[in-house]
């Protein structure tokens, strides 16, 4: 048994590279459900039923814990798993918390009453499909007053990282830098809202401009993983890493090692 670690693709990596940083002990088995990325121009309902099948292979091979590197996921299904979906010896856990309450400054599992905090003016870049959801703004409500959030929804970028075409994803992340700026012209804080966005956090960050305190993921939820497996040690499990996908193994590697700049192989899920 590992800890299973789920995207729609090849987005998750940058979780799963932060996680293993920061447990080298502990084995994960990484699926990519390439087969349907991405899962950002779906329907609620098409990610839930989705992301159910793919936590499922995950639990079969032996996984008792599994965090959705996916926002998209975590935004659109995973409320809806935990309440009636999850089995009572397993657990799924998402991405948006942690960045929340890094955001917020609170420490883990602090649900005292919202209050003011120091961002103001928040930029969320983010899949159409988390967009739609509203789930980041509903979770930042529970913990902070007064942060005005702008969402841009930034369609095609996840198709062109996962074509591996990384001069289209960074003209579009460009566009949708500018798009957010007329709308709001000064954020403080920006936040990658999909795991996928990390692999271009250094064009973000040159198209916000150096005043803008860019939060990603990765480093945020490999920490709060650390900390939950020191609150439930019997969860981080023993056993072989893995790779699976959905798609095409060899294309998916080839991907995954030009990302990630080490060998990684993936096998069919
Ligand atoms: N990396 C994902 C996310 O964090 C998925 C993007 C997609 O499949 O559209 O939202």
């Amino acid at each position: 048994m590992a800890v299973g670690i789920f995207d729609s693709g090849l987005g998750g990596l940058t979780v799963l590279e932060a996680a293993q940083t920061r447990l080298p002990e502990v084995p994960f088995v990484y699926l990519a459900d390439s087969a349907h990325a991405p899962y950002g121009v779906r329907t609620a309902d098409d990610i839930y039923d989705l992301t159910c099948t793919a936590v499922s292979r995950l639990f079969e091979t032996g996984c008792d814990l599994v965090i959705l590197a996916c926002n998209t996921a975590s935004a659109a299904a995973l409320r809806r798993m935990q309440e009636s979906w999850v089995p009572e010896d397993k657990r799924v856990l998402g991405v948006f918390v942690p960045l929340i309450e890094a955001m917020t400054e609170r420490q883990w599992g602090d649900n005292s009453p919202p209050r003011e905090v120091d961002v103001k003016h928040v930029a969320l870049f983010a899949t159409p499909a988390t967009v739609a959801s509203r789930a980041f703004q509903r979770e930042l409500a529970f913990r902070a007053i007064g942060v005005d959030v702008e969402a841009q929804a930034c369609g095609g970028v996840v198709d062109a990282i996962e074509d591996g075409d990384m001069i289209l994803a960074e003209a579009l992340v460009r566009s949708h830098v500018d798009a957010l700026k007329r709308k709001m012209p000064e954020p403080d804080a920006a936040i990658l809202g999909c795991t996928h966005y990390p692999l271009l956090q250094d064009i973000f960050q040159d198209a916000l401009g150096e005043n803008v305190r860019v939060f990603s993921q990765a480093t945020l939820v490999a920490e709060s993983l650390a900390d939950y497996l020191t609150r439930h040690a019997d969860m981080a499990g023993a056993g072989d890493s893995d790779f699976l996908t959905t798609g095409d193994p060899r294309r998916v590697s080839d991907r995954a090692t030009q990302f990630l700049r080490r060998q990684i192989t993936f096998q069919s899920a």
